[in-house]
């Protein structure tokens, strides 16, 4: 790389990151007590007990890190290792490990970063309510303060609280990470305040204590539409710009507003505000930790399910844009981070930025001692020069911390997803810096990127460097034994050592088809077992129509998960056809992040970038509704639950809206999903209000048992309209909204099919009928 190359700043520091969960192992040693993690992930699959072991062996990362040339090292510390309960006295035998990282680190001529609230809260405080309980705040001043008494004459630089819109929205919002809470919109808006408090009150502790730099490393992300993504400048139509701005506020604006302003953006939830809270939390800091990863790409579509990551947000698609994605399904926006450090020097003067995380998984493989990581390197130059541009243009960003220093555990994802620069086998510990570190290295070196993007390896470079033919180098790659053994030798040999990956659209051209197709099915107590016959049926005959194989997994329990999606990622098959569980289920990230094209049975609870095919549940409650109307009724209820599933969100806010454009007064009782939970509704229904004249139930399992609570009653007038159709409505003579199972089915095969030819295709979403049988016409 020539010195000349694009250019840093003078003193630009350059640094990588990882957190205390997901890198020290020693769960339980020297007093440390449990945190949050430590029950939650066994529970999920893979845990942090062991993860890298660096608790043990951070002298040979340290070593690492300084072979690297990295000026700063951004760890954290455990909570639980200081104060094993949370509060109170200080466990100095935790203390110590930070004391000898801090040493090693300057020794090495490497700056620490600490951060002193990774995720990893002490359970004891949990069971006090943990983040939804303002104590929490005062809990972790007093830790801060007790980390700094020990470490502040050797540390600058404190980072407060890692990324609160994550821990708040996944661990207290939707359950996919620790503590695994599921919680209502105001309790995840309560946790990131109390999360704040927790900073603004850390600042103010380590202010008082000398602190000289301080700041908090949010999660940000520029919100855009799949336009903008293309071209950021695009002008936005108004519902848009609206949908847009929901998220933005939500997602980021609740933060920055909050830390750099003293407010929060306008219509978010207040109730838990006290007076003098948003003057602790703006206390002023010295720089702003910016983790950026992906865009969150969303247009507004009305009646779209509600997203439980963000709650509030409505009428907004979290939406698909047809840009490469990481391992992980995020798509890949270098610009978005220019864009973003713009943005925030616009919005937000006079504090410095520095890039807290950055960084991208992929499937690494080691060949011959060496991790030919082309696509993460790439990666990283790109976002470096969105670094470089925002720089050029005047934003104050002083530093950049790959996210991560080494390969660990990715919370909800295990140790399935890696970000290392540094490759760790996990059951031999031993390290490897990946080609990506190694160019990392260079890059540090000369304070700047070379002037020529990295040179990913193709079938060209493989074939120039085994002196052979393109068409030879496929042939080999495509298993056909037309060529000599030597040659084939020679072929395998430059593909090892130029790391030559076939991207998924070359591996379409240079490998064979398996001409098998995955049915996977996720278990889930709702769904009823006629539906999964019909599903099987119909779309196992259209593919095999197709003239290919079906093969159903199961994904029922962690290990089958785990086990078919290694199988589907050491391509066994072309597609896949996922049924996933309700809720945000993390197979379909997992999945996804296979490559392999896949289509979804019903709209996912998460955003997601695969197509789907799904009934129209919002426009089915309309249908049910308005036809209850049309046999005269008023006075309509609504049975409904479980409240936690986006389909029965939609059918609620369908009846919501038939019942506003009649201009009738909605009421409801929420129950679960069985006959006798229908039974109960309709009971107390009945007796709050004997003028009930017609009941939809969001499902049919509900509705019979409405029916039949009806009918005990004596209530022949009341007219019941269930949801799904399932076999025994028929026997009982419940009206219902059908969901279509079979062509459902069908769809879900004939949209794959047309993806294995190479054609994009789009979600589908099926008009809902009704179907009336003689309980409405009473
Ligand atoms: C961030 C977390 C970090 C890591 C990366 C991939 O949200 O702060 O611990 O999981 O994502």
């Amino acid at each position: 790389m020539k010195p000349t190359a694009l250019t840093f700043p003078r003193g630009f520091v350059w640094g990588a990151g990882t957190s205390a969960y997901q890198i020290e192992g020693a769960a339980k040693e020297d007093g440390r007590g449990p945190s949050i993690w430590d029950g939650f992930a066994p529970a999920h699959g893979d845990t942090g007990e062991v993860a890298c072991d660096h608790y043990h062996r951070y002298r040979e990362d340290v070593a690492l890190m300084k072979e690297l040339g990295l000026a700063a090292y951004r760890f954290s510390v455990a909570w639980p290792r200081v104060q094993p309960d949370g509060r109170g006295a200080i466990n100095t035998g935790g203390l110590d490990f930070y004391d000898r990282l801090t040493d090693e680190l300057l020794a090495a001529g490497i700056a620490p970063y600490v951060t002193l609230y990774h995720w990893d809260l002490p359970r004891a405080l949990e069971d006090d309510g943990g983040w939804t309980s303002r104590d929490t705040a005062w809990r972790f001043a007093d830790y801060a303060r007790a980390v700094h008494a020990r470490l502040g004459d050797r540390v600058d630089t404190w980072l407060t609280v890692n990324e609160p819109f994550v821990q708040a929205s996944l661990g207290y919002g939707i359950g996919l990470h620790a503590p695994g809470r599921l919680s209502p919109a105001e309790t995840v808006f309560a946790v990131g305040h109390h999360m704040l408090l927790a900073h603004g009150l850390g600042v103010r502790a380590l202010r008082a204590e000398g602190a000289r730099r301080i700041g908090i490393p949010l999660n940000l992300s520029p919100v855009l539409t799949p336009d903008q993504v293309a071209d950021p400048s695009a002008t936005l139509p108004e519902p848009d710009a609206h949908a847009v701005e929901q998220v933005d506020a939500v997602l980021n604006r609740q933060f920055l507003d909050a830390v750099l302003r003293g407010k929060y953006p306008a219509g978010l939830p207040e109730a838990h505000v006290r007076p003098g809270d948003l003057e602790i939390i703006s206390e002023p800091i010295d720089v702003l930790g910016v983790n950026y990863y992906a865009p969150t790409i969303v247009r507004a579509e009305p009646g779209a399910p509600p997203n439980p990551a963000y709650p509030g947000v409505e009428g907004v698609r979290f939406s698909d844009s047809h840009v490469t994605a990481t391992a992980m399904g995020w798509p890949i926006v270098p610009n978005g981070l220019s864009l973003l450090l713009r943005q925030l020097a616009r919005r937000y003067p006079g504090v410095e930025l520095v890039v807290a995380e950055n960084g991208a998984a992929f499937s690494d493989v080691v060949r011959s001692g060496a991790v030919a990581d082309a696509d993460r390197t790439a990666f990283l130059d790109e976002h470096l020069r969105a670094v470089r541009h925002a720089i050029a243009d005047g934003v104050p960003c002083k530093g950049y911390f790959v996210w991560s220093l080494m390969d660990n555990f990715e919370w909800a994802e295990g140790y399935r997803r890696t970000f290392g620069i540094v490759h760790v086998d996990f059951d031999t510990q031993l390290r490897t810096v990946k080609d990506s570190g190694r160019w990392y290295r260079e890059v540090i070196r000369h304070n700047g990127l070379p002037v020529s993007r990295p040179k990913r390896p193709t079938l060209e470079t493989v074939a120039a460097r085994a002196g052979v033919s393109r068409a030879t180098v496929s042939r080999v790659v495509n298993g056909e034994n037309s060529v000599s053994p030597e040659i084939r030798e020679a072929v395998l040999h430059a593909v090892n050592q130029l790391g030559y990956v076939p991207n998924a659209a070359a591996r379409n051209l240079v490998t064979q088809r398996t001409e098998t197709v995955a049915l996977v099915l996720a278990t889930s107590p709702e769904r009823d077992d006629a539906g999964i016959g019909t599903l099987v049926m119909t779309a196992g005959q259209a593919i095999q129509a197709a003239g290919k194989r079906i093969t159903l997994l199961l994904a029922d329990t962690e290990h089958n998960r785990s086990t078919l999606v290694s199988h589907v990622e050491s391509g066994h098959v072309d597609g896949v056809l996922l049924a996933p569980h309700d809720g945000a289920d993390p197979l379909i990230s997992r999945l996804y992040g296979t490559a392999v094209p896949m289509v979804l049975l019903g709209k996912p609870a998460f955003s997601s970038l695969v197509p789907c095919v799904d009934i129209d549940n919002a426009g089915g409650g309309a249908l049910a509704t308005r036809h209850l109307m049309e046999t005269g009724r008023t006075r309509i209820a609504m049975v409904c639950g479980p409240m936690e599933q986006a389909r029965v969100r939609d059918r609620l806010a369908g009846y919501r809206e038939a019942m506003r454009e009649a201009g009738l007064q909605p009421f409801l009782t929420v129950g679960e999903h069985s006959q006798r939970s229908g039974a109960e509704a309709v009971r107390r229904l009945l007796d709050d209000d004997p003028g009930v004249q017609a009941v939809f139930a969001s499902s049919d399992v509900m509705a019979l048992g409405v029916l039949r609570a009806v009918r005990e009653a004596g209530r022949d007038d009341v007219a019941v309209v269930g949801f799904g159709d399932v076999q025994a409505a028929a026997y009982a003579g419940l009206s219902t909204i059908s969901e279509r199972a079979g062509d459902q089915a069908l769809t879900l095969a004939r949209l794959l099919l047309s993806r294995l030819e190479g054609r994009p295709v789009s979600s589908a979403l099926l008009s809902a009928q009704l179907i009336v049988r003689e309980s409405s016409r009473a």
